[in-house]
């Protein structure tokens, strides 16, 4: 049965008016969450091995393979996309495509590469179609990065695209105006910039993109310093 203080909340939120909710308020009739996936403690093995056998989202039942990560477990630059789309998909391995080639030349223009950084996603499977991920799959996954960055302990690290952005952030600032300034996760540095993929649309914001790679050397070498 409806309860009055729900019927009051569906009635003002259906006209648009903001439901004003004490910051301490617990509604007794919404679900708690279950807590996100447990990769506490778990080494790069055993993280490896819980998530190739994840079902915690309906991903599992389209993706061919997991796409865990790839690169250098101690990377001082740790580099966080989207998803894997249907090449990395098939190859189980992130950014392996056309965008995967050009975050590549773009790394090495500054000096990194694929095997010196850690390649990771928001999501560990390929959403279909390559949707942009839905914020349950999101969640549900995003203990298994946290544990990645906790064994990484990158110097920095440089999110590309707006999903990446801001799950990571948790803003919705367009990537635009989160370039160019030193945001933190925890501690780490986190640098935004696009995402190679709307780069091979936009040529012309390439340009940018350098220069907040650029910006990233920086901030990682005064982070090593
Ligand atoms: N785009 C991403 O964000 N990640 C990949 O692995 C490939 C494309």
């Amino acid at each position: 049965m409806i309860q009055p203080e729900q019927q009051r909340r569906a009635y003002l939120e259906a006209l648009g008016i903001d439901v004003w909710v004490p910051r301490d308020h617990v509604d007794p009739e919404i679900e708690v969450a279950e807590p996100a996936v447990a990769a506490d403690g778990l080494d790069w093995t055993e993280l490896r091995d819980t998530v190739a056998a994840c079902t915690r989202c309906k991903l599992h039942e389209s993706r061919t393979q997991t796409v865990f990560g790839v690169g250098n477990p101690n990377a001082d630059w740790m580099i966080i996309g989207e998803a894997p789309g249907a090449e990395e998909d098939r190859r189980g391995e992130p950014f392996v495509g056309r965008a995967g080639k050009l975050l590549d030349e773009m790394l090495q223009a500054v000096g990194q590469g694929r095997d010196s950084v850690f390649i990771a996603n928001i999501l560990k499977c390929r959403p279909p179609n390559n949707r942009d991920p839905e914020p349950a799959e999101s969640a549900e996954c995003r203990g298994y990065l946290e544990r990645q960055i906790e064994l990484v302990q990158p110097k920095i690290i440089l999110a590309v695209g707006r999903i990446a952005a801001h799950l990571l952030l948790e803003t919705d600032t367009p990537v635009g105006r989160l370039r160019g300034t030193t945001h933190f996760l925890d501690k780490t540095p986190l640098i935004v910039t696009y995402h190679p993929a709307y780069l091979l649309r936009s040529p012309s914001q390439k340009r940018k993109s350098w220069d907040d790679l650029c910006f990233a050397r920086r901030v990682a070498a005064e982070a090593a310093a």
